[in-house]
């Protein structure tokens, strides 16, 4: 059977200092073969379009948007904006824009329809916070299966192309800045990635992407895609370190 190609998608967050920085690293991370796998940089805002010149084999990508398409939203971007720059994947729904902006299912709602409505494909982040996890994987699970439906309600309505909606499950705990972090598991990360296919089959009837994010480095990646549920990672500290991302890359993408 012919296997998927992996995906990975590099989250820089706000990282690094500055722009001929981030060119440096673009140049070395984003170099990918033909065929060999889908990899994604997502830098700050103000590095796209640097960042965009000296990809190789990658794609370009967002960290945020705004749920509103055009006017006084001062400090926003759309996603209009975005594909003008060249941008063809955003991240939303992040854990430290919900922790640290208060941003909630509603608004990442809007996002979500807007992101897709201009043809961009979304990598939707879903996870819960660790006092649920510490009730045990079924409360883990419906406290997922919630925030992944207030997250996507109304995309049937869109006509939506199934490739476009990416889930990225990063359980809130396992990301590496996250206090009193924890490993999460390559099987419990492999059951939950199974569960928010399932969730989407059955409201949507296709079957999507979803990717593990969470700490994961050149040391560990393979354990979590070679899980046949798990499509590929988001990665967030390693993709900042380049030799460690080239050879994390070459686990996933071999
Ligand atoms: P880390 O890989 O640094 O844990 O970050 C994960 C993440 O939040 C990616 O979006």
């Amino acid at each position: 059977m012919l296997r998927m190609k992996k995906l990975i998608v590099a989250n820089w967050k706000m990282n690094p200092k500055t722009l001929s920085e981030a060119v440096s690293l673009a140049r070395k991370t984003g170099v990918v073969k033909k065929g060999a796998g889908e990899l994604v940089i997502c830098p700050p805002y103000p590095f796209l379009s640097g960042v965009q010149k000296v990809l190789n084999g990658a794609a370009l990508g967002a960290q945020d948007m705004s749920e509103n398409t055009e006017g006084p939203h001062t400090g926003e971007v759309s996603a209009g904006i975005l594909k003008s720059v060249g941008v063809s994947y955003v991240i939303l729904g992040h854990s430290e824009r919900r922790s640290e902006l208060g941003e909630n299912d509603e608004a990442v709602n809007g996002k979500v329809l807007q992101a897709l409505k201009a043809g961009l494909r979304v990598v939707l982040c879903i996870g819960e916070p660790i006092e649920i996890r510490k009730k045990g994987l079924p409360s883990a699970s419906s406290f997922v299966k919630k925030q992944l439906l207030g997250c996507v309600a109304g995309i049937e309505k869109l006509g939506l192309k199934k490739k476009n909606l990416i889930l990225a499950y990063e359980p809130v705990w396992a990301i590496s800045t996250s206090k009193n972090r924890r490993n999460e598991t390559p099987d419990d990360a492999a059951f939950m990635a199974s569960l928010i296919k399932t969730i989407v089959r059955e409201k949507f009837y296709f079957t999507p992407r979803v990717l593990y994010g969470g700490s994961v480095g050149e040391k560990d990646v393979r354990d979590f895609v070679s899980q046949k549920e798990v499509d590929g990672t988001l990665v967030g500290a390693a993709s900042l370190r380049a030799s460690e991302f080239r050879l994390l890359m070459g686990k996933v993408f071999e």
